[in-house]
């Protein structure tokens, strides 16, 4: 039976094995997922065992995606312009690490939440590894103005230069935004897990304006609360792009890719 397992640390919240699990059955297929907690510094001699051993796959999950994105023999597209792989995929010789987080993200929120990104204009907030993987894909979409904003200054600019051959993002502080309007707003920053959310401007909503938080559980809810505040007309964790990145990572491995809206809803329950 092919093995895949979700490497991170920590690991033992991951929804990952449950979300796989229900893909299997629902296709009748059978493989074993599993979570394993691994420290940064032994994911290089892990998964050079797990390729001996004969696993099939894996996702990485946090700390894992960036260094992972140096261990693999061959990168995706999207990992190398993400700079991080959250799915590995055996091949002879090594793993070839691809990233499927973005294209998860624009899926839930086209196809599940209806929410339109062409033509629209666009902020990502954050600057770290989270933000940095869903950029691509969003531009990919055709919004009127992709900006990202971070805290700390550098680091948008530096990405937007990184990312400037697939198209123009606006480096942005969030201080700055004051006066500017949005149609969707990503939270992308970690501020959620110690409970806080970014220092924003009010008003940040154009009408009808959407707030999404790719974090769910707890840590989506001070951001998701702001923004219903401050004038969002709809908000949203990202539990469905969990779901989406997971049905991604499953076509890459096995082929096809499942129906998500059961396992999602079941997640809900
Ligand atoms: P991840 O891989 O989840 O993106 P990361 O690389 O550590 O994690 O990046 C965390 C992001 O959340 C950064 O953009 C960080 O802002 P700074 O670059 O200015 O540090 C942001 N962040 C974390 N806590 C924050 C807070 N309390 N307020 C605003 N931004 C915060």
């Amino acid at each position: 039976m092919d093995r895949y397992a979700v490497l991170g640390q920590p690991v033992g919240h991951s929804k990952s094995p449950r979300i796989h699990a229900a893909f299997a059955a629902s296709l009748d297929q059978k493989l074993l997922y599993e979570a394993y907690e691994i420290a940064p510094d032994e994911l290089g001699p892990s998964l050079s065992r797990f390729h001996a051993e004969g696993w099939a796959g894996f996702n990485l999950t946090v700390p894992h995606k960036q260094a992972g994105a140096a261990l693999c023999e061959s990168r995706s597209d999207a990992a190398e312009q993400a700079g991080a792989v959250n799915t590995l995929i055996r091949t002879t010789s090594g793993w070839h690490g691809d990233n499927t987080d973005g294209a998860g993200l624009v899926r839930d929120l086209i196809a599940n939440l209806g929410v339109e990104i062409r033509g629209k204009r666009v902020l990502v907030l954050g600057a770290g590894g989270a933000a940095r993987g869903i950029l691509a894909p969003l531009l990919a979409e055709g919004p009127a103005e992709l900006a990202i904003s971070n805290r700390n200054p550098w680091k948008p600019e530096e990405i937007a230069a990184a990312l400037k051959p697939l198209g123009n993002i606006v480096p942005r502080t969030h201080l700055s935004l004051k006066g500017d309007r949005y149609d969707l707003v990503l939270n992308a920053t970690s501020a959620g897990h110690a409970g806080a959310i970014p220092r924003l401007p009010p008003k940040l909503f154009a009408d009808g304006g959407v707030a999404y938080d790719l974090n769910y559980g707890q840590a989506a809810v001070p951001f998701m609360v702001w923004a219903k505040a401050d004038g969002a007309a709809r908000v949203s964790d990202g539990l469905g792009m969990l779901v989406e990145q997971a049905a991604e990572a499953f076509q890459r491995w096995r082929g096809v890719r499942p129906e998500t809206a059961a396992v999602l809803a079941g997640l809900r329950g």
